[in-house]
């Protein structure tokens, strides 16, 4: 059922889930729109993409920056509008080796990524899909969205800020031909998630990530969440009472 899109463009390709999407999804008759900063990166990722037989359009973009990250989403458009986006690119921070807390600046660079870049990449397309009557977006939000973990305090509020966006655009986008996704990962190996502190059960690859992403996306799933112990299991911390779910944390070693 993927092969339906043709033109698909991926935020986070120089990362590791990105990258193993846009690997999974780079055959002939494609074309990838690929972000990155990090160049040796986006064009090794690239050059694997194009081996595979897909057409590829690199970006070295700083979505920080949204006068930017717009201009380069007018201009891709201006071709033809992609008809699957996939909003990947995300850091985190935590609380630090001794629990200090997190810095603001580090917190602003987080919410500026996580938050207002994804929204902003989101809105402009979902506009231009709606006027196009199709297209599909894919938000990467995260477990740690359920309940708020208290190692990852702002990295916690940006991916509940993404999945409540996802969840909303896609009832405002029913009926239009626009599907949305958002995306919940537990642990997948990747420099983000090394230096994550807390344990990290059930770490998958990120290939195995990206197949089952693609698997959802194809079916435009509202929600694909895994891995499945994980993922009932920070759903539980979202429906107990609160002070139960700290409780919780605090067993399993996640502070709080
Ligand atoms: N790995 C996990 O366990 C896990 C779990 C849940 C959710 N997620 C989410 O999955 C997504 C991908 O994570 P990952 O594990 O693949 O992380 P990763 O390997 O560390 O990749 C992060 C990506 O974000 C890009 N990026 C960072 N800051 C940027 C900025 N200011 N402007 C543009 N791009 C920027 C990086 O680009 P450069 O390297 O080129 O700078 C890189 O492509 C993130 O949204 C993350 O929150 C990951």
């Amino acid at each position: 059922m993927s092969n339906r899109f043709t033109r698909i463009l991926i935020t986070g390709a120089t990362g590791a889930i990105g990258g193993a999407l846009a690997c999974h999804y780079a055959r002939p008759g494609r074309t990838l729109l690929l972000q990155g900063r990090n160049a040796e990166q986006l064009e090794a990722v690239a050059q694997r993409c194009r081996e595979a037989g897909a057409e590829v359009l690199s970006e070295r973009l700083d979505l920080c920056d949204t006068e930017a990250l717009l201009a380069w989403l007018e201009r891709v458009c201006s071709d033809a509008v992609p008809d699957l986006a996939i909003a990947c690119a995300g850091m985190n921070i935590n609380t630090g080796p001794q629990q200090a807390g997190e810095s603001w600046r580090e917190m602003e660079a987080l919410l500026a990524l996580n938050i207002r870049a994804t929204l902003a990449l989101t809105n402009d397309l979902a506009q231009r899909m709606r006027a196009r009557g199709q297209g599909q977006l894919v938000l990467i939000s995260s477990l740690a969205g359920y309940y708020g973990l208290p190692v990852t305090p702002s990295y916690s509020a940006s991916k509940a800020a993404v999945k409540a966006y996802g969840e909303a655009i896609r009832g405002w986008l029913a009926g239009q031909g626009v599907g949305v996704t958002v995306v919940m990962p537990g642990y997948v190996a990747s420099p983000m998630c090394h230096e994550m502190p807390g344990p990290k059960p059930f770490l998958w690859q990120p290939e195995r990530a990206a197949r089952v992403i693609a698997r959802g996306v194809a079916r435009n799933r509202a929600r694909i969440s895994f891995p499945f112990p994980l993922n009932f299991g920070c759903w539980w911390l979202a429906v107990l009472p609160a002070a139960l779910s700290q409780r919780i944390l605090r067993w399993l070693d996640y502070g709080g």
